[in-house]
């Protein structure tokens, strides 16, 4: 019989389902011609030698050397899945998306990843996760491309070539796929100061989450929300894991990677089929927007910081549910796109330079990852509300757009949608002010400090968790070859905390350096002593 039509990407107009068809009684070419033998390729007798008109054969081959696409420049190695997200209402009042109003579902896809690995390595390094979320909202999607660490190695965007330059691979060696038991890492994060609160971050049990299910999600920055009434706060994203937090023993991780390199995807493929569906709860931590754009002290455009959540806490928004798993790997794993700009309205960006900077990167990357300026047609990327812009033609090119005048306004083909102007439903750019001030190639001076929050990691762990820090710092630097490296990150440890670098300079057999400035002087903001030695509770 006639092949069964399956159309994932829906109808083209003139274009009929069944050219898409992956089942049925025969194969086809690609152009929908019924083929007698795909196993033998066309030769000049038996024993001769293939010939040029086997366009089948030609056909074939051609589309397999090209199945590769170029992987993501970082967080290559990752896993996705479908669910719903549904909002309890309690975001209401702060933001206008209609995604939070109270009772809504909005479809949502997920993927998880490591960040510095390839695509085939293996999923339980010691490394950052990605946990990147696409909402299908009906006001367009929106994408919170977060990790499962609150805080990240650098504060401007610019950096960012350089600190995967040195957490990749040595570009000699391609050694090692695990993330910190190398020099050029110990290196930058030594050098670059600012990164030595994630790093610890790295070094803890954070950095070998269980399970992808029992990670937490952050999206680092700060983002401003505004409301019907166009009243704006700042907020931080955050997703809590309904199993709770959960990572492996770094002996355990080491075992998996060997026996089970797909562990972590496995595990949450195999509780979704078994039922068993992920869920987490969305959170935001709110601020009133000041013109500081600071919260007890803590300057909220930097992303080395957290705002611990006993001064703000986290509020509960909506749930998430993950139900099911992709049908294709390559079609949505791999060739979803994710960006910071997709925002619907409601949800606005602030100043952080990382945040600034990212702005920018992941479209500019997907460009030549998928190809050209048309991926958000492909069906993992479509949005679900319906689009009408002015974007035309370009490689891979799947719409048929109707109309002779992409332009605004014309007279041509029927009015002009911006005419309204204060379309209640549209995204409007928050008008915030701007400073008056000199371009400048500089960080506040509110950025400097270092090391404070880091100890406050540090002292907020249990005995057994600091143990398994002091192990991590001590494995991974142990790996470096250059002893200047160690030393200076050893140095680093003296300015955060004289037990942690007395118990990690011993173990590498290394004297032990006294703090570079007095601890007392590098705690900024009282609002940090006052939280004490607990970590927020779960
Ligand atoms: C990819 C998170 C900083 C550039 C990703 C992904 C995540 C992520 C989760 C994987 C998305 C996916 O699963 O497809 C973060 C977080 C950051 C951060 C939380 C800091 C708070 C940056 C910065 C840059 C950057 C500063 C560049 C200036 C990229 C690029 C990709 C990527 C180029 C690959 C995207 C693709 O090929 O589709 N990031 N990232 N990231 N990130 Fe970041």
């Amino acid at each position: 019989g006639t092949p069964e039509p399956r159309t994932p990407t829906g109808a083209v107009p003139g274009c009929p389902a069944a050219a898409f068809a992956q089942q049925g009684a025969y194969l086809t070419t690609a152009q929908g011609a019924r083929l007698r033998d795909t196993d033998h390729s066309l030769k000049a007798g038996a024993r001769g030698p293939i010939l040029l008109q086997d366009h089948h054969f030609r056909e074939k081959i051609t589309h397999f050397d090209h199945e590769r696409i170029p992987e993501r420049v970082v967080h290559a190695r990752g896993a996705g899945a479908h669910g719903v997200f549904t909002a309890y209402g309690t975001a209401e009042a702060i933001t206008r998306a209609g995604f939070l109003k109270k009772g809504r579902e909005t479809p949502v896809f997920v993927r998880f990843s490591t960040v510095l690995g390839s695509r085939g390595s293996a999923d339980t390094v010691r490394d950052t996760r990605g946990f990147a979320t696409k909402f299908y909202t009906d006001e367009g999607t929106f994408d919170l491309v977060g990790n499962n660490i609150p805080v990240f190695f650098i504060q401007d965007a610019i950096k960012f070539p350089d600190v995967i330059h040195a957490a990749k691979p040595h570009p000699d060696r391609e050694i090692p796929q695990a993330q910190s038991a190398h020099d050029t890492f110990w290196d930058f994060v030594s050098l670059h100061t600012e990164a030595q609160h994630h790093t610890m971050w790295n070094m803890s049990d954070r950095g070998i989450p269980r399970s992808y299910r029992t990670m937490e999600g952050f999206g680092v920055h700060t983002f401003r929300l505004v409301n019907d009434a166009g009243a704006t706060v700042l907020v931080k994203f955050h997703w809590k894991p309904r199993l709770g937090v959960h990572s492996l023993l770094w002996e355990e991780a080491q075992l998996i990677s060997g026996v089970d390199p797909d562990f972590h995807r496995r595990d949450l493929y195999d509780a979704i089929e078994a039922g068993a569906y992920p869920e987490w709860e969305l959170g935001l931590q709110v601020f009133p927007d000041t013109p500081e754009e600071t919260f007890a002290g803590i300057d909220l455009l930097d992303p080395t910081k957290i705002v611990p959540e006993e001064l703000a806490e986290v509020q509960r928004v909506g749930k998430l549910v993950l139900n099911r798993t992709p049908s294709n790997f390559f079609a949505e794993s791999e060739q979803v796109a994710f960006h910071l700009g997709n925002l619907p309205p409601g949800i606005d960006v602030t100043n952080d330079p990382l945040l600034q900077g990212r702005l920018f990167s992941y479209l500019d990357t997907q460009l030549t990852r998928l190809a050209g300026p048309n991926f958000p047609q492909i069906p993992i990327n479509r949005p679900h509300a319906g689009v009408n812009d002015m974007l035309r033609d370009g490689f891979h090119q799947h719409a048929v757009h109707a109309g002779v005048a992409p332009y605004r306004p014309n007279s041509l083909d029927g009015g002009n949608p911006f005419e309204a102007g204060d379309d209640e439903n549209a995204f409007v750019d928050v008008p915030v002010r701007v400073a008056e001030a000199p371009k400048i190639r500089a960080n506040p001076v509110s950025f400097a400090d270092h090391f404070s929050q880091t100890r406050l990691f540090w002292q907020s762990m249990t005995p057994v968790e600091q143990e398994h820090i002091v192990h991590a710092y001590t494995f991974e630097l142990g790996k470096c070859y250059e002893q200047a490296i160690k030393e200076r990150q050893v140095q680093c440890l003296a300015d955060i905390d004289p037990v942690l670098c007395e118990r990690v300079a011993t173990g590498l057999g290394l004297p032990v350096p006294k703090p570079t400035t007095p601890l007392a002087e590098v705690v900024p903001s009282p609002a940090l002593s006052q939280v004490g030695a607990q970590w927020p509770a779960e």
